[in-house]
């Protein structure tokens, strides 16, 4: 029998949903449930061919349970080895390397030293700092938020250096970026699953959460879904997230996109709307089956060259 485990936290519609869906698919010898773990012994074997982690982030011993899994062979949706790497800002700088439309984007050194650091923890840094140059390169207004956020937490929306430097001071010790406010027109969600299938969902970040997944959205202009579907294809593809939420602010036409750093990205049934929870719930578990059933080539890591030459 070959399982798929599905990881969560507080969220609750989804997670049900997905293993329902799977079991609902009698794919034969594939089972899906919710994982269950308690202490784990090193290299401990892993029940799960494949894992869907919607949670790892807030709780380093699911990242640490998850990397366990993977040295055992278990396909985890994201790989829980590039998600602890990655961060927004070398997001952008790969995405405009890429070719798709970014809003300029400058990394600040933390307003307070992180903890355990002092003035002599940052002798190479550069002071005094040239923010002028940094301002004129972004520009005003602007965005203000974590390099690895989520949430919309932390997030300032500021349009002079005053209101800068006024949101600056409560970032505490998290790694900020500033970047150029787009004055979008229009505004998409995208799922990715897969790094192929991608699901345009336009929203409205300007209303209240539960108003914003856009209900009844006018036609957009084909090219510009187009362009928005290419673009988020490449991101993922780049990045090699499976599930990805990846976000476009519209302005003159052009796509900016401005966060795909969601590995875990909302799904729940009260906030997306059943027509995108179907689409959501559908995608996961297709491709859960998938990688569970499917002769697959092994993902690669640093250290599997290194397993495979001791067998
Ligand atoms: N460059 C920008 N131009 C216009 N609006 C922006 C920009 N950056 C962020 N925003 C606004 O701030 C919101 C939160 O930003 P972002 O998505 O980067 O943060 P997050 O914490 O990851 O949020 P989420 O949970 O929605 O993914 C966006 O939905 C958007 O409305
Ligand atoms: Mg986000």
């Amino acid at each position: 029998m070959k399982y798929i485990g599905v990881l969560f936290g507080m969220e609750n519609t989804f997670p049900g949903a997905l293993v329902e869906r799977i079991n609902s698919m009698r794919t034969p010898g594939v089972q899906a449930e919710f994982v269950e773990i308690g202490i784990v012994r090193m290299a401990e074997p892993c029940k799960y061919s494949v894992i869907v982690d919607r949670i790892s982030h807030d709780i380093p011993f699911y990242r640490a349970w998850l990397k366990n899994a993977a040295l055992d062979g278990a396909y985890i949706i994201n790989n829980p080895f590039w998600w602890s790497a990655d961060d927004k800002f070398f997001n952008y700088a790969l995405a405009t390397k890429l070719g798709v439309a970014i809003p300029r984007t400058v990394i600040l050194p933390h307003k307070e030293h992180p903890p355990g650091t002092t003035d002599r923890s940052m002798r190479n840094m550069q002071y005094p700092l040239d923010w002028d140059a940094a301002f004129q390169y972004v520009g005003f207004p602007a965005y203000l938020k974590p390099f690895d956020g989520g949430g919309w937490r932390d997030v300032h929306k500021v349009s002079s250096r005053e209101e800068f430097f006024k949101a600056y001071d409560q970032t505490r010790t998290l790694c900020m970026t500033l970047q150029a406010a787009v004055n979008f027109e229009e505004y998409f969600r995208c799922y990715v699953v897969g790094q192929d299938h991608v699901h345009v969902m336009p929203y409205n970040p300007r209303v209240p959460f539960h108003e914003r997944y856009v209900q009844n959205p006018p036609a957009y202009d084909r090219a510009l879904l187009d362009r928005v579907e290419l673009d988020a294809r490449t991101l993922c593809h780049a990045l090699g997230y499976d599930l990805n939420t990846v976000q476009f602010a519209v302005e003159d036409g052009i796509p900016y996109a401005i966060d795909f750093l969601n590995p875990a990205p909302d799904a729940d049934l009260h906030s997306v709307g059943q027509a995108n929870f179907d689409w959501i719930v559908d995608a996961v578990a297709a491709l859960a089956v998938k990688k569970a059933t499917e002769e697959r080539e092994p993902v690669r890591y640093r250290w599997d060259r290194f397993l495979s030459e001791r067998s």
